[in-house]
Formats: structure tokens, sequence, C-alpha cells
């Protein structure tokens, strides 16, 4: 086995047939087979309610592929497929039947990772099945894969958590945040501790905020249903959000190891200031589209999207200031603010330096352009520098500048590549970019407080429309403390 090889593996897909699985994870598979990543020894079993041959799920795998069936066949034959109740026992002993004779047949030696992408009711209850009825293999690793919500609030989730804790230990669970696989994400790390230029300057004394912004052009599409119960704060803020905040706060692990890098997020995450109710209503804002224009398109009001009240009072932006109550960060706000159907899809982080105390080359009482770090996650991928230079010529007035170092764009959004990443990751059970329970935890206890508050007032609701930045009261939230969002797509800057 290479370094780049993964260990033998029986992967068991909970969810087969469902949109996740044909749009990340088939695609994401085969990827690292063409890579050369995927064990000689590795099978897949689909597992789902439906009826469908083993043709018909092996033509669903390539037509998720795209490719023609020769060129697919020997990775195409690794697949199985099991139509399964996921409350019946006998259903998980057919299963158990299948696995080990799999098992058997591609000499997998037991390694066992079982993924659920499927409807989050459900994960309780097979991780009880699968050890109960036998799957969980004594020769080899088991690992569970939870796609999210993982809960809903902090007891729900404690919830789900002690009853898949029955079945599968702490680091036997891998709960994904697809954010964590996205390639600028796991830079911030490297921007952070590879680089003598910022890692000094990375705290109160330098840095004047940090804004982070993950804006979406699309709606809820067809997950009304879901959003009416979930809103931006859960769905992004608890877990994307939090994370990268956590990626930005967090010292430097002493040893890049799993457990290293978890602790110092954890401890991030405690030092996150909890809100009391009139904190909330200062520091947290909330809108909701209504109908608008997306790339020259009529796009309906979220009120009238499929599957959501007429009257919803679900938020479909959230901005807000977190503060973070540790030597490194008091007195540095970090804003946050995602949304759907803004002007742009446009995911990135923006460290705003402190003017630096004697401007010798502005008017009296102006200032310069301060500095920025901007870290792009998409849809373009890169780092760009605003720094300030002579302008060319005979004076000595300044003029900004950009650093940039662009990575080659990724050509779609949400690409297989962060599920390719996080796959190959648990294969070789690297659980560093997956979350654990404490983080899940501590963002939990930090968003329920202003869910909680949200959800007894009533906002006067749509307050944006759609294709625009979102509400004025995002722009107020920092203006009141002097500051405003770094649009970054308008800002006109030379190259250096
Ligand atoms: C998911 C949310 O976690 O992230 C979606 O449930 C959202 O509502 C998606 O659209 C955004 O992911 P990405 O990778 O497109 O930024």
């Amino acid at each position: 086995m290479s370094n780049q090889e993964t260990p033998s593996v029986l992967l068991t897909i909970f969810g087969a047939t469902g949109d996740l699985a044909s749009r990340k994870l088939f695609p994401s598979l085969y990827n690292l087979y063409q890579k050369g990543h995927l064990s000689k020894n590795f099978a897949c079993v689909g597992v789902a309610r439906r009826n469908l041959t083993q043709e018909e799920f092996r033509q669903r795998v390539q037509d998720s592929i795209g490719e023609d069936a020769e060129a697919l066949q020997p990775f195409l034959d690794r697949f199985s497929y099991h139509s399964h109740d996921v409350a019946d026992r006998s259903s998980y002993k057919a299963l158990k039947q299948i696995t080990d004779e799999l098992d058997d047949r591609y000499h997998i030696g037991g390694n066992r990772i079982f993924y659920l992408a499927m409807a989050p009711e459900f994960f309780g209850t097979i991780a009880e099945h699968l050890k109960q009825d036998g799957l969980k293999s004594s020769d080899g690793f088991n690992r569970l894969v939870i796609e999210k919500p993982f809960g809903h609030n902090l007891p729900s989730a404690k919830e789900l958590n002690d009853h898949i804790r029955e079945s599968f230990n702490e680091e036997e669970i891998y709960r994904i945040d697809h954010y964590l696989g996205k390639e600028m994400v796991q830079n911030i790390e490297v921007i952070r501790f590879a680089n003598a230029l910022f890692e000094p300057l990375w705290n109160n004394r330098h840095i004047s905020n940090i804004q982070i912004t993950l804006a979406e052009e699309l709606g809820v599409e067809e997950r009304g249903g879901y959003y009416e119960k979930s809103g931006a704060i859960r769905d992004m803020v608890q877990n994307h959000i939090l994370q990268m905040v956590s990626l930005l706060a967090m010292e430097p692990p002493i040893r890049l190891t799993t457990d290293e890098i978890r602790s110092e997020k954890v401890k991030a995450l405690r030092a996150l200031r909890s809100l009391r109710t009139e904190e909330v209503r200062d520091s947290f804002v909330r809108g909701q589209y209504d109908a608008g224009e997306i790339r020259a398109n009529a796009v309906p009001a979220y009120r009238d999207e499929d599957h959501v009240d007429t009257d919803s009072n679900t938020e479909t932006f959230v901005a807000g200031k977190l503060t973070i109550d540790n030597f490194r960060w008091a007195g540095v706000p970090f804003y946050i603010r995602t949304g759907k159907r803004m002007q742009a899809k446009s995911t990135k982080i923006v460290v705003q330096f402190k003017d630096i105390p004697m401007n010798l080359y502005a008017e009296q009482g102006e200032t310069l352009n301060p500095n920025l770090l901007i870290i792009h996650i998409q849809p373009d991928e890169g780092i760009t520098l605003h720094l300030n230079a002579k302008k060319s010529g005979e004076s000595l007035e300044t003029t900004p500048v950009k650093l940039n170092a662009a990575n080659t764009a990724p050509t779609g959004i949400n690409t297989p590549e962060a599920y390719e990443k996080l796959l190959f990751d648990c294969m070789r059970g690297d659980a560093t970019n997956f979350t654990h329970w404490d983080e899940v935890a501590l963002s939990w206890q930090f968003v329920d407080k202003i869910s909680s508050v949200w959800e007894a007032e009533k906002e006067s609701f749509p307050n944006y429309k759609a294709g625009t930045p979102g509400p004025v009261v995002a722009d107020e939230l920092l203006e009141r403390d002097g500051f405003h969002w770094w649009d970054i797509e308008s800002l006109e800057l030379k190259d250096c």
C-alpha cells in the first residue's frame, strides 16, 4: 500500500439513492479511484428503501459520474445494492450477510465505514442496529460518518449523541462539516501558522476586526420543509461559520495531530461570549428574502417557496458580532454574515488590520486604506493582501495595491473536492477535519441563545430583496462600531 492509498475498506452508504450520494459521494469515490487512492480491496454497498436491481443501482452510480460504462466497469463492479428498511431487524440480518460475503470476496479484513447520508431522525436507530445486529466488525476498524444536521438544538443533539454513543465510541464517529473539506478553509491554519508575517500580528494589538461572509445566490430550493425549522442560524452558523471562527481564533496547536487541533478549537469556542437576551438584540440581526431578481431572472419570495409558511418567521439571512473573551482577542469583533438569495455566491474571510499609529502620507484627519488579508474560499480560491504603495510619478501620494495568489477556481460551487478529501481522511482514520462532540455541543450552546430570542419575537419580514446584499440592519450593525463590510468584489485595485 502506498502512503497515498487508503486501507482496505467496505463502505456502506445508507441513503444511496439520495441526492448527496449521487451529487457528491459517488463522484468523489470515483475521483479517489482514478487518482489511485482507493484500495484495491475496496467495496461499496448502497443501501436505501427503494427496490433496485444491482444493474439499476450501478447505472445510477454511472449516471452520477457521467463516464461511459466501459471506462467505469472495474469501478462499478465494486458496487452492490441492498434494499433496506432502517427500522426492521431482518433487513440488518440480510445486510450483514452481504457485508460478510463482500468482506471475504475482496479480502477486506473487517474494515468498515458506515456512511449515513439520510434523514437525521434515523441516525440513532441505524447506529443501534449496526451494533446489535452484528454489522460492526470485530477484526478491523468501524467508523460511522454522519451528515448534518446533528440535532436541532443542544438538548436534541445531546440526545442523539447519547443514542449513537451506545453503539459507537467518539473515536469511531466522523461528523461531517463539508466546509472543513474545502481547500481554503484547510488553508487557514497554514496561512496562520506557516508565515512569519501573520502570526505575530494575529491578535488584538494589530487586528481591528475580522469579517466572515457566506453569501449564496441559491434560495431554499426543494428544502423548504427542512429550512423552515432550521433557518440560516442553524443551517450555516452553528456549523460552518463557528468552525471557521474557531480555526481563525484558536491558539497554535503544539502538534498537528487531531487531538491537539481539536483541543485548541474547543478552547476558542469556549471563549466565545455567550449572549443574554438584550445582547442578542444588539449584536445579531436577521433577514428574510422577498421576491427579486438573480442574474436577470425573477425569483419568488421565501414565503412563496414550496413547503414554507406564507407567514413564516424563519430567517434566510443572519449577521452578527461575536466576541471572544481571551487574551488574544479581547476587543476584536468577529463579524459574520450569511444569507440565501444574495447578489452573488461569495465565501470569504476579511482580516482588517489596525491603522498605523501615525500616518505620514494622509491629509490631516484622513486615514490610509487599511491593510486587509482576504481569504477567498469560493467560488474563487486564493489569498489577497491589500497594501498601500506609492503612486507612480513625482508626488508622494499613496495608492492601494494588492498582492494576489489565486488557486485555479473550481468549476462548480460545492464541488466534490471537499467530499473527496473528507472520504479520503476518513478511510485513513484522520478525524481532524470532522467535528468532535465538544465542538458540536459548544456551538449549539451559543446558537440556542439566539434562536430562543428569535423564536419568541416575530420580525417584520421580508426585509431584503432577492439579489441584493441583504437587509440594511446588517450594515448598521457594523456602522455602529465605525466599520463597514468589505465588499471586495467592488474594490478596484491594481495587482502588484
Ligand atoms: C449546507 C446548507 O450545509 O451548505 C445549505 O445546508 C447550503 O443550505 C450549503 O446551501 C452551502 O454549501 P456550499 O459548499 O455551497 O457553500
